[in-house]
């Protein structure tokens, strides 16, 4: 409990998903949250409930399409005449339309390009300043498990992760001196709409059984990362990357070599 007291907090697509479970967790912790999104009428639900379960004036929601500046402007403007000035940010919003190398248009690309990276930069650029007067602050940036590494289908969300990544390192290296701490967070697979469109429970584990916890994380899981990242808890970290992903990011279990006991049959290596 208060692990945020005092902060203000600006989650972005806390509307659903994992903005949504961060929404919850750090009005819980004693933050003031603005859930920004695109999804208006369930932002407004969730917002309502944060009041109801921990007390009125606790969380507003505001419309924002991340990759607008001018909608950022009003964002900061009205977070700041509700609470104060920002001193957390969460870069949470983000888009994934797999498609072929050869079947992305320049307009998929730059959809994706816009949303996630540009999104990502003007939301860290939008807090800067009202950070700075407020003393300092954390901004927790959303990569993916595909800003370490990729996948086939994934050229414009990859190439979005990566830069996201790069970005972190960028704003904590030129902000590290006034007191704002910059990182990232690389989700595996996550039991949301983006990571398990049809909410399919073969999805929920199918997919993950060669990983090291063969399952798909929940939303909750990376929440607890995220918080911990805002907090004071974190305050010698930045510039840093944190993977939540099952340890999808270690390696993945090889069929036949021994050390996870339901795999070592069939083909037995150095025979
Ligand atoms: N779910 C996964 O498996 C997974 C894995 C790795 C990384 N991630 C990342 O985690 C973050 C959260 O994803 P999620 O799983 O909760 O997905 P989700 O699709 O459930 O939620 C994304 C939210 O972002 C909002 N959004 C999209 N475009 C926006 C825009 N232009 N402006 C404002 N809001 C916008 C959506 O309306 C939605 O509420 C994303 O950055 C995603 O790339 C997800």
């Amino acid at each position: 409990m208060n692990r945020l007291e005092g902060k203000i907090a600006i989650i972005t697509g806390a509307a659903r998903g994992q903005g949504e479970s961060e929404a919850r967790l750090f009005a819980k912790e004693g933050a003031k949250v603005v859930l920004a999104d695109r999804l208006d009428e369930e932002g407004q639900a969730v917002a309502d409930e944060i009041n109801k379960d921990v007390g009125d004036g606790t969380a507003i929601y505001l419309h924002l399409d991340i990759s607008k500046e001018e909608e950022w402007g009003s964002a900061i403007e009205t977070t700041i005449k509700t609470f104060g000035n920002p001193t957390v940010l969460v870069n949470n919003a983000a888009v994934l339309r797999p498609k072929s190398i050869a079947d992305t248009s320049v307009d998929d690309y730059m959809f994706t390009f816009k949303v996630n990276q540009l999104g990502t930069f003007l939301g860290m650029k939008a807090v800067h300043a009202p950070m700075l007067e407020a003393g300092g602050g954390s901004i927790v940036n959303i990569s993916s498990i595909d800003g370490l590494k990729s996948a086939n289908g994934l050229i414009s969300y990859s190439a979005s992760k990566f830069a996201i990544r790069g970005m972190t390192k960028t704003a904590a290296i030129e902000w590290g001196h006034s007191n704002i701490r910059v990182n990232s967070i690389h989700p595996g697979g996550i039991n949301t709409i983006m990571g398990n469109p049809s909410q399919n429970e073969m999805a929920e584990t199918m997919p993950y059984k060669m990983h090291p916890i063969p399952r798909i994380g929940k939303p909750e899981e990376v929440a607890n990362a995220v918080l911990f990242l805002a907090s004071d808890e974190a305050s010698y970290i930045t510039g840093a990357e944190l993977s939540v992903d099952g340890g999808w990011r270690a390696g993945e279990i090889i069929q036949g070599l021994p050390g996870v006991k339901e795999f070592e049959t069939g083909y037995m290596y150095g025979q």
